[in-house]
């Protein structure tokens, strides 16, 4: 689906969140959301936040599992994933704290496989992802799942792209400041969510989209493993678009 603005875009991807929570709500059960972080779903963040506070939507049924933490990395730290959730959506609207998941960037590193277990467990024990939603890095990645990804793949301590810790390299002070590894959820568990939105604005997006979309399905660009599913929706703006 092809937006004229990321606003739009985002105003769109934001009230169906929300009408998943309210349908939730009217038969008591829990919405169970994945969530993403970087540029693209603040405006989707910003306005479910609205909606908390000028239309009273509640997040008390609601149960979140984020996609991916760096790591190492300090919850505190301004660059965590964690500090990054809190500021833009957890800290204005009225989730239980113990609803909230995002993968824990100060394991030691023998405890992460049990701990990625037991984060695709809880994902299971409350009934699977609702939606997932999902930004695209611009070396095809959705979560952190780089190239060399497994369709299938589960939870994992991953190293990142070089291309990745470029594009992260402002908000660390310099690349040499970006972990090189990270926790994400993998492909196979996105793929187990009921609904998948990808999003991107703008033009230096539009090269990775027309991969993804047009593009032969390969673990080099793991977002082209999205064209296995019948329950994804690329939800982008006019320039993200521009090359299909
Ligand atoms: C990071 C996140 C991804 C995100 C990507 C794109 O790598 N781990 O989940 O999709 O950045 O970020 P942006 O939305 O800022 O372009």
């Amino acid at each position: 689906t092809v937006f004229k603005n990321p606003k739009e875009a985002s105003i769109n991807v934001a009230h169906r969140i929300a009408n998943i929570i309210k349908d939730k709500q009217k038969n008591n059960l829990n919405a169970v959301l994945g969530l993403a972080t970087g540029a693209t779903p603040i405006a989707v963040y910003a306005e479910l936040v609205r909606l908390h506070k000028e239309e009273g939507l509640s997040f008390k049924n609601v149960i979140t599992f984020n996609l991916d933490e760096y790591y190492p990395m300090q919850p505190t730290a301004a660059q965590s994933y964690v500090s990054f959730m809190n500021e833009h959506l957890f800290d204005h609207i009225d989730i239980d704290k113990n609803n909230i998941h995002i993968p824990d960037g100060t394991l030691k590193l023998e405890e992460i496989p049990a701990f990625c277990l037991a984060y695709e467990r809880k994902i299971g024990d409350v009934g699977g992802l609702d939606m997932q939603i999902l930004g695209i890095g611009r070396t095809g990645h959705i979560g952190f799942n780089e190239p060399g990804s497994a369709p299938n793949s589960g939870t994992r301590l991953v190293t990142l792209d070089d291309l990745t810790r470029r594009d992260a390299a402002r908000d660390f002070g310099g690349k040499s400041f970006v972990p090189t590894k990270a926790i994400t959820m993998g492909i196979g568990t996105i793929f187990k969510a009921r609904e998948i939105v990808l999003m991107a604005w703008n033009r230096k997006k539009s090269p990775i989209i027309k991969k993804a979309v047009e593009g032969e399905m390969s673990s080099e660009v793991p977002a082209t493993y999205l064209q296995l599913s019948d329950n994804v929706e690329f939800v982008l703006d006019e320039d993200a678009a521009s090359m299909l």
